[in-house]
């Protein structure tokens, strides 16, 4: 048995914040931020959003989406870089939030956290115990950036994305997937013991990233017996225009099949991926591919060919 995406929301804050408004404070110009970013305009927390709210805000809308109601999810994972607070995990003020009966827990890798949610709660409903699970990617992370660190403030924007997975028949959903982490990197993009604010070497994550996406998509192509010209979808983790253009050219994958929302959301980290999805005008039978990379470092990638009804 396989699992496949049934339900799709989202959140997002009201307050955009442009690349005119971080020239206006910050050594920086819309310029040098669109050609070496793609970024545009990303979205910044109000104060009565957290990442708590706009989780439990995504989730509502995809449980809706999926027709169902919150008795019937079996299993809660939030995906998040950025919780309120370091316990207990977000996933419990979630869990309360939206009112399920069920099992739930924070996944933390970063920006490939969403996509190693969604593969482990593809997993578990493959037992069969479960029969339908809600995956979140919840960010707040212009809390953790410097305002006056150039280099990361205008990388970095807030957002939820939600997924309801269940089951599917064989061949449909979920078709192969990759994890991976390498943290013998994890000093080039992290928070350090006793400091607020995110620290980056952002030429050696570019390097990395790349390979990471290429090489994971790779393995996870051969994994489900596919090769580029299958994909209908790309849906990479939306960190930098270049990053995703870079990673596609080597993966031989068209513009025109790859999702880019960097220009208007930023990176939202373990929000971006489910972000995109939104933004993807699949249907069914079509075939996406996902794959994120991000602090630790980490990597992961799924391949899933469509489906949006339930098995009955
Ligand atoms: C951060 C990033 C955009 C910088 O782009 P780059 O082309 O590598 O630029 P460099 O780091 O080489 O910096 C070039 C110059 O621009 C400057 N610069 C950095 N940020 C700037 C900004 N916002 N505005 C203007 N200048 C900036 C640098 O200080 C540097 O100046 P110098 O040459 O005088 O030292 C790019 O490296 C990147 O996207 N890396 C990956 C980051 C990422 O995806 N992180 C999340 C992973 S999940």
């Amino acid at each position: 048995m396989s699992a496949a995406i049934t339900g799709l929301g989202t959140a997002i804050p009201e307050r955009i914040i442009t690349n005119a408004d971080l020239e206006a404070y910050l050594d920086t110009s819309d310029e040098w931020i669109v050609e070496r970013t793609g970024i545009r305009e990303r979205r910044q927390a109000g104060p009565n959003d957290t990442t708590a709210s706009l989780a439990i805000a995504a989730g509502a809308a995809a449980i809706k989406d999926a027709g169902l109601v919150p008795d019937d999810i079996g299993l809660l994972i939030v995906a998040t870089a950025t919780p309120d607070q370091a316990l207990p995990a977000v996933s419990a003020f979630v869990q309360d939030g939206l009112g399920l009966h069920c099992g739930a827990f924070d996944v933390s890798a970063a920006c490939s956290g969403f996509a190693y949610g969604l593969v482990t709660a593809s997993s578990l409903l493959a037992g069969g115990t479960i029969k339908s699970a809600l995956v979140i990617g919840a960010e707040t992370l212009t809390r953790f950036i410097d305002p006056n660190d150039r280099s990361t403030r205008v990388l970095f924007g807030d957002g939820a994305g939600a997924v309801v997975v269940q089951p599917a028949p064989d061949g449909m959903g979920l078709l192969g997937w990759d994890l991976g982490c390498d943290g013998s990197a994890t000093h080039i993009l992290q928070i350090p013991p006793g400091k607020k604010w995110v620290e980056m070497d952002g030429r050696e994550v570019f390097r990395r990233a790349v390979r990471a996406v290429v090489d994971t998509s790779a393995r996870t192509l051969e994994r489900s017996g596919l090769t580029a010209a299958d994909i209908d979808w790309f849906v990479p983790h939306q960190a930098n225009q270049r990053i995703i253009d870079a990673a596609c050219d080597r993966l031989h994958i068209p513009a025109e099949r790859t999702i880019v929302n960097v220009d208007r959301f930023g990176n939202t980290s373990a929000a971006s991926i489910p972000l995109a999805l939104a933004d993807t005008p699949v249907k069914d039978g079509d075939v996406v591919l996902l794959a994120g990379f991000g602090a630790g470092m980490t990597w992961a990638s799924a391949a899933i060919r469509w489906q949006k009804e339930a098995q009955s």
